[in-house]
């Protein structure tokens, strides 16, 4: 079992700027919120995150000891929990993939995103899961666990993410990023995949080459590896 604790709200603005709120406060490490839904959820970048009633939405607080650059790698640590759950809630032949750095497809569609925020020293991990409902008219494909047959309950979602959340940090905390960064790779396009990253106001295309030691992607481009911090990658 999980060691989290819960405080669901019916409505709420954005799961992680309560979280934040309460960060600043001094909530305690495991302190998670979970909503119904949001009236202001908020995606990576500059992006808006759709959270009607339907959906798993949800931020866990947590307060590792470690520095800010080391907790990044739990967006890495947060995907593969994501994944599994996703697996769990699928009939057994449909896979959740991973797309850099932090995105969960069923069959190319989106059907979670995970947004990190390190707030001094508290991690924020906001996890949005569509379970019934996917947003339309977006840059990107998105899908939901009831389309590919999937179970519809967002309670059991939210029980099965929280119990796979907690033994994933668990390996992290113990061995570090190493077996994470191996089970993300294995979950992912393989290695000389073409891909195209924009970073930075950027757009490279190459040949995907893994993830660095602390999870920056590494592309091949006509002989230059490139390290890519931030950013958004699709495959060509
Ligand atoms: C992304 O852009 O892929 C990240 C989306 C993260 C959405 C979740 S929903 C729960 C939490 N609260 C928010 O406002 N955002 C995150």
């Amino acid at each position: 079992m999980h060691r989290f604790r819960v405080t669901h709200h019916a409505s709420i603005g954005s799961t992680n700027d309560e979280a934040r709120r309460l960060a600043a406060e001094g909530a305690p490490h495991g302190t998670v919120i979970h909503a119904d839904e949001q009236t202001a959820g908020r995606g990576r970048l500059t992006h808006t995150w759709y959270s009607p009633p339907g959906n798993l939405y949800l931020t866990v607080l947590l307060r590792t000891g470690l520095p800010a650059s080391r907790c990044a790698e739990l967006s890495f640590v947060t995907a593969l929990a994501v994944a599994d759950t996703v697996e769990a809630l699928l009939p057994k032949r449909i896979h959740a993939m991973l797309k850099w750095p932090n995105d969960v497809l069923v069959n190319g569609g989106k059907i979670a995103g995970i947004l990190l925020e390190q707030v001094e020293d508290a991690t924020i991990i906001g996890i949005g899961l569509n379970v019934l409902h996917a947003p339309a008219n977006l840059a990107y494909t998105a899908t939901t666990l009831v389309a590919h047959g999937g179970i519809a309950s967002v309670d059991s979602a939210r029980d099965i993410l929280l119990d796979r959340l907690a033994r994933h940090v668990d390996l992290w905390m113990e061995q570090g990023f190493p077996p994470i960064r191996e089970q993300w790779l294995a979950r992912t396009y393989p290695i000389g995949a073409a891909i195209r990253a924009n970073a930075g106001g950027q757009a490279f295309k190459g040949a995907f080459a893994g993830l660095d030691s602390d999870g920056a992607l590494l592309l091949d481009t006509g002989g230059e590896r490139r390290r890519i911090v931030a950013g958004e990658v699709s495959v060509v």
